[in-house]
């Protein structure tokens, strides 16, 4: 089945709770015109210690919602949703989907220089070897070093972006990807860019670190571009979030990911 694609629909962004606000973030400042729905399962979260068959179940599910909401654009903004599912939501319809995972590898390969790249992520991600295969698909030779950092999503969503705790575990983490001389770190799990200024002191000046959510709103610019699907009104757009359950602290945490309130959240019952 062709969708018909109208340029004033909304772009559907879809994660398994609050980080892909992240990317929802990157969109809003490269194209601040675009409607936006997000979904955000913070009922089942998180995915990244769950099997393959599970995530791609859940993620399946939230892409057909999003669907029927007339999305002209798909975007996985979960690394741990992109890294085993993906092919399942390109399956679904012919709408365009985009994935974190193929926008962080193409920043990667542009970013290195030396051809080491450690990429580090949630453990479904790195085992998936996701990274790892969209990297080798280009025609570099490239080293790639994996490191699962279990701990990092609890210590942001703790709000301990600048804590002992959360430096003793990225010190630990990024040890063997440093000892090998990567000169670029994806930054694999939409919680990451939060750590941002902590992982680069840790990693040092000469690791440039490759923020997907940053790569995907570039990469999502130029497939509206090329298929005119930028939205050509200049009215303050609309942004909707919808979500599964609305735990304990959502608000705060949201609004951390999102650097700005949060409005019209709208919860779902499955
Ligand atoms: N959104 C997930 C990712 O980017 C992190 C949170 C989770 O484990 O569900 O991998």
């Amino acid at each position: 089945m062709t969708a018909t694609l109208d340029p004033r629909s909304p772009i559907g962004v879809f994660d398994s709770g609050v980080g892909g606000l992240t990317v929802v973030r990157a969109l809003m400042e490269r194209l601040p015109f675009e409607n936006i729905v997000y979904f955000g399962d913070t009922a089942r979260v998180p995915y990244g210690v769950k099997s393959p068959e599970t995530i791609a179940h859940y993620t399946t599910q939230i892409a057909e919602f999003l669907l029927e909401r007339q999305v002209k654009l798909l975007i996985i903004a979960c690394n741990t949703m992109a890294s085993v599912a993906a092919q399942a939501v390109h399956d679904l319809s012919d709408t365009p989907v985009l994935d974190v995972i193929e926008a962080g590898a193409h920043a990667a390969l542009t970013a290195t220089h030396n051809h080491k790249i450690g990429v580090i992520g949630t453990p479904t991600t790195i085992n998936s070897n996701a990274y790892t295969r969209a990297i080798h698909s280009g025609k570099e030779p490239i080293r790639l070093y994996a490191q699962a950092c279990a701990l990092f999503v609890p210590l942001v969503e703790e709000g301990w972006l600048d804590h002992p705790v959360t430096r003793l575990a990225a010190q630990e983490y990024l040890k063997p990807l440093l000892t090998e001389g990567i000169d670029s770190l994806v930054l694999g799990c939409t919680h990451y860019p939060l750590l941002k200024p902590l992982l680069q002191e840790v990693a040092g000046p000469s690791v440039a670190l490759v923020d997907s959510a940053d790569a995907m709103a570039e990469q999502t610019a130029r497939l509206l571009a090329d298929r005119s699907l930028a939205n050509p009104d200049r009215n303050s757009p609309h942004y909707d979030f919808y979500v599964t359950d609305v735990p304990l602290r959502f608000q705060t945490i949201g609004e951390r990911f999102l650097g700005r309130t949060l409005p019209h959240v709208h919860l779902i019952k499955w």
